[in-house]
């Protein structure tokens, strides 16, 4: 398994977890694995910008269906603050990611407009002098505020799983692999990403 893998090698496991519904059934399947926990480190590519335990955040459902079942020490998992305002709120967690390492594993959806984390189709957000984050206050996808890391740190990555399920999102997908300019095309690591889905789609 890739963390025990990666624990190995380097001591711990850097992880970004994906938001939305559809990694719900991978996080609570995860909460059974053989692994040391106290060598995980979790980070969110996208949160809304919603107080913490709300029920709309990402890490909310992360930690309901996984994270608060299993012992990764609390230090170790990186939420995104609910700070003053989406923009301090980005520019906390860009502070936080300048001092992260490069990252095991990044898990990502992929919404039915072709978003992923939240970046939206059309123009890019302006990044304000943020170097891995971007704040985004008109979000097509409820709630409008929220934080992303953005295509290139979403990038620094040694595995990019993208997970998608859903008749919802044959479209979507379709239009990626055929090579459509969506966000999902801007996240390209050297080892390219991998595209977990029950759809059978073609170019
Ligand atoms: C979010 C997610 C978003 C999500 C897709 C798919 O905060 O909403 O990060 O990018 O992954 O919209 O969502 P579902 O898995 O719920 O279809």
């Amino acid at each position: 398994m890739l963390a025990n893998q990666c624990i190995a090698a380097n001591g711990r496991f850097i992880v970004v977890l994906s938001g939305g519904s559809t990694p719900a059934a991978l996080y609570r399947r995860l909460g059974h694995i053989k692994t040391d926990w106290q060598r995980w480190h979790i980070y969110f590519g996208d949160e809304r910008y919603l107080p913490a335990g709300h029920p709309e955040r990402n890490d909310t459902l992360a930690r309901q269906t996984w994270l608060d079942h299993v012992p990764i020490p609390a230090a170790q998992i990186y939420a995104v603050p609910y700070a003053g305002s989406v923009y301090a709120a980005a520019a906390a967690y860009d502070a936080l990611l300048a001092q992260t390492p490069r990252f095991d594993l990044v898990l990502l959806g992929l919404g039915e407009d072709g978003h992923t984390a939240s970046l939206f189709p059309g123009p890019a957000a302006h990044a304000n002098g943020l170097l891995y984050t971007i704040a985004v206050s008109d979000a097509p996808k409820p709630p409008a505020e929220r934080i992303s890391m953005n295509t290139q740190r979403l990038s620094e990555a040694d595995a990019v799983w993208f997970l998608i399920t859903g008749e919802s999102k044959r479209k979507a997908l379709t239009e990626w692999i055929s090579g459509n300019d969506l966000p999902p095309c801007h996240i390209a690591p050297e080892g390219g990403v991998d595209i977990f889905t029950d759809l059978d789609v073609s170019p």
